[in-house]
């Protein structure tokens, strides 16, 4: 055990210089692996889960909680196996995710079938299997109604509403293309339905035999990270309960799900940075038209100058409160609001579905240095260019995500050299554009990407016919490949050559 540990947070320390993921260095790793690769930790993720476990147990005497991460977020075989084990029910958008789901043993009882639109098979299989079916929208409920009927079963259901949060007007961070208050940026997502139709299909439910309705649900999305937000989230939420009970002759739920859009610890979906570049940039265009009468010297060295001092995206700016405020934030909203609003919370079950930030810290990327593209005209600039590329970071692209980086051969060095990472498609591909990094990094330096747990390594694509890096689990020294590298028989074994292009190529000549 080296002398020296410095903690970054419970699962990633540096020793003596290196990154080490639990007990793994992370430079082993790659000289071990390859490059690039994910890496996961095991223990992390079991941590997360009991964390958020204890402190809603901590805030709901009312009645059990019930954790529903969900599972778009990281569904390999491997991780879903882990929460399953820890207890937990499952958050699923999709038959590929039930599948996954039902193979990793949840209690098909707590899996909510989520997601719209969904299809008709897709429905029939989740309630054949006994999942609980989570409506949103009115053109669900017969298709729910006729399944049930035709397996004779009873399918539970939950209302998925969308409440509107008038009482906080800062800006959303899940807006893609700027500033804009939270209430009407929701505006922009699909999810959830008005409490009206809510009341017209609940109606409609208390006169079915085969559907039962059990509750409601609702989730938001990722739009501010303060805990003022969630409190005023909860309080629409509990109203919109009331209305949809208060219609339906004083019904009350058993079960209610507050969804996901937590922010995780160190945030990389935080979108501040991202609202403040237009801005510098056009102060700079500004700038760079005025200094024209200097001539170019003059001008390309006051824009370096400029862009020294006002450019830089420093990753995690503002960390987001943490598990337990999220959670003493929405109880004590929801013990406060739902009596309010005519619904007891005795007996009544609380369920949370967090994605990013029940996996996001228990994963990095491991990448390596391929190439560096000084610059010295026209302004002096360095570019670092990475064997790894954005389109395996699609995940929070809409949210303009960017992660925490440490140089993992580097990591005690201080950064003092401002450059753009670049990834390796051919399009411009910037990772991480103004990043701080130690003086002159090298070829082979190897790069880790924080926070990259949720919604990254699901949703890799194969742009420019590139195979998709393997993943690993680690747990304490050990290292398990829990996902392979694809291969390029991987990438094409979807192409198929028409007959009539299957003979042998002919030269143009011939035609
Ligand atoms: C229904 C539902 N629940 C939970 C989540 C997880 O959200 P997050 O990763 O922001 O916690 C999502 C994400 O889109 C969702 O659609």
């Amino acid at each position: 055990m080296p002398s020296e540990v410095k903690r970054i947070d419970d699962c990633l320390s540096i020793r003596n210089g290196h990154l080490f993921i639990e007990e793994c260095d992370t430079v082993k790793l790659m000289q071990e692996y390859g490059s690039p690769i994910f890496v996961v930790s095991e223990d992390q993720l079991r941590r997360n889960i009991r964390r958020y476990k204890q402190s809603f147990e901590a805030g709901w005497a009312d009645g059990p909680v019930k954790l529903m991460p969900a599972a778009k977020a990281s569904w390999s075989h491997a991780i879903q196996k882990i929460v399953a084990e820890e207890g937990c029910g499952c958050d699923i958008y999709s038959p590929g995710e039930l599948a996954v789901a039902l193979e990793s043993g949840f209690d098909p009882q707590y899996i909510s079938v989520n997601g719209v639109p969904k299809d008709a098979a897709h429905i029939e299989n989740a309630i054949k299997k006994g999942a609980r079916i989570t409506l949103d929208g009115i053109e669900e409920i017969d298709v729910v109604e006729k399944a049930a009927s035709r397996l004779n079963k009873t399918a539970l259901v939950r209302l998925r509403l969308r409440p509107t949060i008038s009482g906080f007007r800062k800006f959303s961070h899940f807006n893609p293309t700027g500033p804009v208050a939270t209430d009407i940026a929701a505006m922009s997502y699909k999810g959830g339905m008005m409490y009206t139709q809510a009341i017209e299909i609940g109606k409609r439910i208390m006169k079915m035999k085969n559907v039962e309705l059990v509750g409601f649900h609702e989730h938001h999305g990722r739009h501010h990270q303060s805990t003022k937000y969630w409190t005023e989230q909860m309080k629409s939420f509990a109203k919109e309960i009331g209305y949809v009970c208060k219609a339906l002759g004083g019904y009350q739920p058993r079960e209610i799900s507050i969804g996901g859009g937590f922010a995780g610890h160190r945030d990389p979906f935080n979108a501040e940075t991202h609202y403040s570049e237009p801005y510098q940039l056009l102060a700079l265009h500004a700038l760079s038209i005025l200094l024209k009468v200097f001539g170019s010297r003059i001008r390309y060295a006051v824009i370096r100058f400029i862009i020294n001092l006002m450019m830089e995206y420093v990753p995690n700016k503002k960390l987001a409160p943490s598990i337990e405020d999220y959670a003493r934030a929405c109880t004590a909203a929801l013990r406060k609001y739902l009596p309010k609003n005519g619904i007891s919370t005795k007996g009544l079950m609380l369920q949370m579905e967090p994605g990013r930030s029940l996996h996001g810290d228990t994963a990095i990327h491991l990448t390596t240095v391929k190439n560096i593209k000084p610059m010295d005209r026209p302004l002096k600039w360095n570019k670092y260019i990475l064997d790894t590329t954005q389109f395996w970071f699609t995940g929070g692209i809409y949210e303009h995500h960017l992660h925490d980086y440490v140089i993992a051969n580097r990591a005690d060095e201080k950064k003092t050299e401002k450059a753009d990472i670049i990834g390796r498609s051919c399009y411009g591909d910037r990772l991480l554009p103004f990043v701080r990094l130690p003086k002159n990094l090298k070829v082979g330096d190897v790069f880790a990407l924080l926070d990259v747990g949720a919604y990254q390594e699901v949703s890799m694509s194969n742009f420019n016919a590139m195979p998709r890096p393997a993943t690993y689990l680690v747990r304490g020294d050990k290292a398990y490949l829990i996902r392979k590298p694809e291969t390029l028989d991987d990438v094409f074994r979807r192409d198929v050559m028409p007959e009539h292009l299957k003979s042998k190529a002919r030269n143009a000549s011939s035609n």
